[in-house]
């Protein structure tokens, strides 16, 4: 392992089909007025918003509803929720769905009390947080963002075609948050397997990178091989209990903070798919697929021997009469034969991106240093695109 590291995460989690059960208990820490934030019907459909209603009302909390938190949530919206919040004066943010309800509920968490613009001063300048937040809580009803226990916090301008993720801190975390892999039964399937690649993308931005022996990544390879199987069989049968609750593990594990300990991360899948994102408002998870081989298949020369790693011990590539580079290759022609098996999108083209946007996804598209192509220029990631479409 390299570096020196702090390691803390503030999110106590509770798992399984009986986890909302402590939904009550964890309100008793918050004083009585809770921001009660969802997305656009499905928590309606599924019965979950009664259940939830009934659980704050037997707290005695008094509730202000925030509806309609969008896929990729906007900065108008992020307006309306701290408005909301302020009116309220919550004492907890209940984020109940997706990532981007909860990456929303991070943003208002922040933004409620904040007397400047929050998206010039959180999301362009990324200062740090100097104002009083408000405490989040999460129940997760899609596995794939990590959202549930990170700091992250997704924001879309689309007026100026941006889509900026900022890191929080800790006291941004989600206190507590409830993952019931029943919850997401009822997923739509191009959003499940969406989150299994977020997941799968998550991990290998942490893993493809540096030279050294590391424990972090020996993690990251249990964590791929689980979600491969995993999503093979949720692919095959949607009511599989066991898969999706594999998937909903691997996905916190696989960004909460601890496999990029002691290392450098790379994150150009996920600056390209922001961008794409921005342009075209797509699923984030589609977004990562469509970029993803034609950028691993760029830099792998530069990454060989972590390539090669990657195809034996997380494909089972038999390296018998192979050189390393067949290897490895071997590696990413696996990794598309899975991603072809559970339905992900392969090309920009289908997710809405045109060759005349391609320019401007570039350009909007922030260069990360941490992978092994530390100087990628825009030429570069333009390039990439063009390969994705
Ligand atoms: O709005 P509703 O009706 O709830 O429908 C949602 C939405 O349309 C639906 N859905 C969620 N749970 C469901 C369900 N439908 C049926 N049954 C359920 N149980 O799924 C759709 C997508 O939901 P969304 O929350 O947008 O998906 P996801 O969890 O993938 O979140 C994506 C957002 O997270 C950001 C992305 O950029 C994107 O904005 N990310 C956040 C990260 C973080 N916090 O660290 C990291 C990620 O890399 C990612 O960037
Ligand atoms: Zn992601």
């Amino acid at each position: 392992m390299n570096g020196t590291f702090t390691y803390s995460n503030p999110t106590r989690l509770h798992f399984g089909p009986a986890s909302l059960d402590k939904l009550g208990e964890e309100l008793c820490h918050y004083g009585p007025s809770v921001l009660l934030t969802y997305g656009k019907q499905s928590i309606k459909k599924s019965g979950l918003y009664d259940k939830i209603v009934a659980i704050l009302q037997a707290a005695g909390k008094q509730i202000t509803e925030d509806p309609g938190v969008m896929p990729n949530p906007t900065v108008e919206k992020l307006a309306e929720g701290a408005q909301r919040a302020r009116d309220c004066k919550a004492d907890l943010i209940l984020a109940v769905g997706g990532g981007s309800v909860c990456d929303y509920a991070k943003a208002v968490s922040v933004a409620a009390w904040c007397t400047d613009d929050p998206w010039e001063k959180y999301y362009i300048r990324m200062a740090p947080v100097d104002n009083p937040i408000i405490p989040v809580g999460c129940v997760l009803t899609m596995a794939g963002t990590g959202s549930e226990m990170n700091g992250g916090s997704v924001i879309t301008n689309h007026a100026i075609k941006r889509k900026i993720g900022r890191v929080f801190d800790d006291l941004v975390f989600p206190r507590f948050s409830i993952l019931n892999p029943e919850l997401t039964l009822t997923l739509p399937r191009y959003q499940m397997v969406a989150g299994c690649f977020d997941i799968m993308s998550h991990i290998l931005e942490q893993y493809l990178s540096g030279t050294d022996d590391n424990t972090s990544d020996y993690m990251a390879e249990g964590l791929m091989r689980s979600l491969i199987t995993a999503s093979r069989v949720a692919a095959r049968n949607s009511q599989d209990y066991e898969a999706r609750s594999n998937i909903m593990w691997t996905a916190t594990w696989a960004l909460n903070t601890l496999i990029s300990k002691g290392k450098t991360t790379d994150w150009m899948v996920h600056m390209m798919g922001q961008s794409v994102g921005a342009y075209t408002d797509a699923t984030h998870g589609m977004t990562l697929a469509a970029v993803s081989l034609p950028y691993y298949r760029f830099i792998l020369p530069l990454g060989l021997a972590k390539f090669k790693r990657f195809a034996q011990a997380v494909w089972g590539v038999n390296a018998e009469g192979k050189s390393d580079e067949e290897i490895a290759l071997e590696g990413l022609d696996c990794m598309c034969a899975w991603m072809q098996e559970i339905g992900l999108v392969l090309s920009l083209r289908e997710l809405g991106a045109t060759e005349e946007m391609l320019d401007g996804i570039a350009e909007g598209t922030f260069l990360l240093r941490g992978g092994y192509k530390p100087d990628l220029t825009t030429a570069e990631v333009r390039s990439i695109l063009q390969q994705s479409l």
